[in-house]
């Protein structure tokens, strides 16, 4: 399912920026009588896929939310294995981005991810550094209020040494801080497993999106699964307050 077969109309009204809240994955594995990590591994794959069908599709810019910044209140052993998977993960697919062109743009409080975890990140930004057209934002202790703080934050350090007076700030301003600069604006949230919930997720780009709430498991969101949530949002009608002629 390529985006040589979706149709015209399909292609010219296709989100350029899609979320997802990948959810589920403890409730998948209980239901097929595993335990939660094994949830976890089977989500890993669905993220490979799902970054696939994305970039075949044409979208250009895809946010996967991995690990909030409220993760860290899960069992440390969880909290080990989720930061095991992610560096397999890396040392795997880093070679892959490369390859096809993806670029890898990790959104969230890096700096207190576990050292080695850290490394792995960075090199992932920097071997994919001059790639262009896909952008993959990985949330990885991620949280839409920390970024919020953190943009005002760097807004504040530019007014303190004259760089930004208060009055210069607008809208643009601050999203000129936010992870997702210059990227195009937030059109279509999904969310796995049912849960009717942001959860801290990409809060200021939320403000104009779709969302498409599905009851289906993460491990199970397939393409197909994307290929519908895709349809259901070129059926909606985006006014953005305004009226429809
Ligand atoms: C989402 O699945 C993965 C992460 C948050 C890392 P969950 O682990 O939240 O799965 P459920 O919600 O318990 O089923
Ligand atoms: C949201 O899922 C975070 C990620 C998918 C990484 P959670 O499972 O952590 O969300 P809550 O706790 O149900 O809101
Ligand atoms: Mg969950």
């Amino acid at each position: 399912m390529s985006r040589r077969i979706l149709l015209k109309t399909e292609v010219e009204s296709l989100p350029r920026h899609v979320a997802i809240i990948m959810d589920g994955n403890g409730r998948w594995a209980k239901l097929h009588g595993h335990p939660r990590i094994y949830g976890h591994q089977k989500g890993v794959e669905r993220a490979r896929e799902a970054t696939e069908f994305a970039l075949e599709v044409g979208i250009e810019v895809l946010s996967l939310y991995a690990f909030s910044t409220e993760n860290w209140a899960r069992p440390q052993e969880e909290v080990e294995f989720l930061m095991k998977l992610l560096e397999e993960y890396l040392a795997a697919e880093t070679p892959v981005m490369v390859e096809k062109g993806i670029r890898f743009n990790p959104i969230g409080r890096i700096s207190q991810l576990p050292p080695s975890t850290q490394r792995m990140v960075l090199e992932a930004v920097k071997a994919t550094d001059n790639n262009q057209g896909f952008t993959l934002n990985l949330a990885l202790n991620y949280g839409g209020h920390a970024e919020i703080v953190d943009a005002c934050k760097k807004m504040c350090y530019e007014v303190q040494r004259g760089a930004l007076t208060p009055q210069e700030i607008e809208e643009v301003t601050l999203e000129g801080y936010l992870y997702t600069k210059g990227q195009p604006p937030l059109d279509l949230l999904i969310r796995t497993s049912g849960e009717l919930r942001i959860s801290n997720f990409l809060l200021w780009q939320v403000a104009y999106a779709e969302l498409y709430f599905t009851p289906v498991l993460w491990p199970d969101f397939d393409r197909v699964e994307f290929y519908k949530a895709l349809l259901d949002y070129q059926k909606r009608e985006r006014r953005f307050g305004g009226v429809r002629d």
